[in-house]
């Protein structure tokens, strides 16, 4: 789909998302011919050098991240023609005066402020490019994820960066709403009338959500050990998926349609409290151990120092309204963990009766695994009789679709998405300030249990599960997690 020309403006534009992400996906757009001729890219950062020296930088990101078979040093010198690389601290006028020379030109166009950076910083920014006279009409600015570390600070990142642009156009990103896969839940839930039907209370006996990851935190440590996994994965990608599994269906794709369901959901989640929070919500720390058959060390030896950072959580939402009362969403996230996976799952209730002699074996309850990563697919766990003469034995089936099979295309990065539904002006996949600040609102309680209690976190040995205590956790209610890797 063409989009309009844009000047695009990345602050940040020298750190590990712009190298690992954003260029990437400038480049797959290069590639796919998808930038309308003209348009500009604005590299900003504060180190001091030559839009060359920054090409070259990014060349070299982009043959590391971009498959070699699919690197083209035609499509990337087309993209080198875009940037312009502009030294910028944002306390200086002059280097505002060269950002505005360097947009001289593009007053009419979409602008798009890319702020790749940490959120202290967002408002500067704001505040410095609308004191520079760049903030146009067509101007929009894209947050990235963290919003704040607490509902004050979110708070007053909104605040200092609504001081210069509309909430209209004010795009915070949550790449998980740009992957394919979390767009396809959307697909099958709407756009299937068999699912709707039995996606309540009455049918589903529980929801998992598992994003696990068998990473550590590497070089990422200084900024991890301010954050932890509550902050960085569930305050927003896994409350977002829980959104997508429990909204009503929304009256329309448009922006606040969808915005105005998600933000029911989390209005609706019960708040846990006190000794609630320490007691149920399981948060762990890795130590060394082995993943995928490599030694590793523990998240405190990365660090270098002492620390009660969570590195694994789970925990038991419950969302109070008529459709899920008494179905909880249980939801647990990880780094270390045994393998690479991100996927929900709607186990429907058992069968109220059985019908079959005990030799038949169990009935499992029917399962929906919506698989996000890898592998992208849906699986439809259902019984069945396992063929044969001998009499009738039960086993479970599954209906299996994976998209890579059934679509045989290029599954563009969420990053990709993303940026050009800004340049679109469409906001469906971008959160409003008030779900930011509404999924705060529900962590915030928890984050003050655990800053009160005594208690570290548990720790875990790295390429297992997490802390036992997650297993307790679901086990308790007479459920498993579902592992089927
Ligand atoms: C980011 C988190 O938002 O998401 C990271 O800050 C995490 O800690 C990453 O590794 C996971 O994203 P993905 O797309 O690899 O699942």
């Amino acid at each position: 789909i063409p989009v309009p020309v844009f000047d695009l403006v990345v602050f940040g534009a020298t750190g590990d998302l712009s190298h690992r992400k954003l260029l990437p996906a400038l480049y797959w757009r290069e590639r796919d011919q998808q930038m309308p001729s003209g348009s500009r890219i604005i590299a900003v950062a504060r180190t001091r050098f030559s839009t060359a020296e920054y090409i070259a930088q990014i060349e070299a990101a982009c043959r590391e991240h971009v498959p070699a078979d699919s690197f083209q040093e035609d499509v990337f010198a087309r993209l080198a023609e875009r940037i312009t690389y502009v030294p910028l601290d944002v306390s200086r006028d002059a280097d505002w005066s060269a950002l505005k020379a360097a947009l001289a030109g593009g007053e009419d166009r979409a602008r798009l402020f890319y702020l790749a950076t940490s959120p202290d910083l967002f408002g500067p920014i704001c505040r410095g490019a609308g004191a520079a006279g760049i903030v146009t009409e067509k101007s929009r600015v894209v947050l990235e994820k963290p919003i704040g570390r607490d509902l004050a600070s979110a708070i007053r990142i909104n605040d200092e960066v609504g001081a210069v642009f509309e909430e209209s156009q004010i795009y915070r990103i949550d790449h998980y709403l740009g992957k394919e896969s979390v767009q396809n839940l959307l697909a099958l839930r709407f756009a299937n009338s068999l699912f709707e039907a039995v996606w309540d209370r009455a049918h589903i006996d529980h929801v998992q959500i598992t994003v696990a990851e068998t990473v550590g935190v590497e070089d990422r440590a200084a900024y991890y050990d301010r954050s932890g996994a509550l902050r960085d994965m569930v305050q927003n990608h896994l409350l977002q998926l829980l959104c997508l599994v429990a909204m009503e269906p929304p009256t329309s794709m448009d922006a606040d349609s969808v915005r105005d369901e998600k933000l029911k959901v989390l209005r609706s989640l019960r708040v846990i409290r006190d000794g609630e929070a320490v007691q149920k919500i399981v948060r762990g720390q890795y130590r060394a151990g082995a993943v995928a058959g490599r030694t590793v060390p523990g998240y405190l030896e990365e660090l270098g120092h002492p620390s009660r950072t969570e590195t694994f959580v789970a925990l038991k939402a419950e969302v109070e309204n008529w459709r899920w009362a008494g179905t909880p969403f249980y939801l647990r996230t990880g780094k270390r963990l045994p393998t690479r996976v991100s996927e929900i799952v709607i186990q429907f209730h058992k069968v109220p009766h059985s019908i079959f002699p005990r030799t038949a074996g169990p009935i499992e309850p029917n399962r929906l695994i919506i698989r996000l990563q890898p592998d992208d697919g849906i699986q439809l766990a259902l019984m069945a009789k396992d063929p044969g003469p001998g009499g009738m034995r039960l086993r479970l089936a599954p209906l299996d679709i994976r998209f890579a099979d059934a679509f045989k295309v290029r599954y563009p990065d969420a990053y990709e998405r993303l940026l050009m539904d800004v340049v679109r002006g469409n906001a469906t996949l971008f959160m409003r300030r008030d779900e930011v600040e509404a999924a705060w609102r529900w962590i915030e309680p928890i984050l003050e249990a655990w800053r009160q209690s005594d208690e570290p976190p548990k720790p875990y040995i790295a390429g297992s599960w997490g802390p036992t205590a997650a297993i307790a956790l679901i086990e308790r209610d007479g459920r498993t997690w579902f592992e089927d890797s």
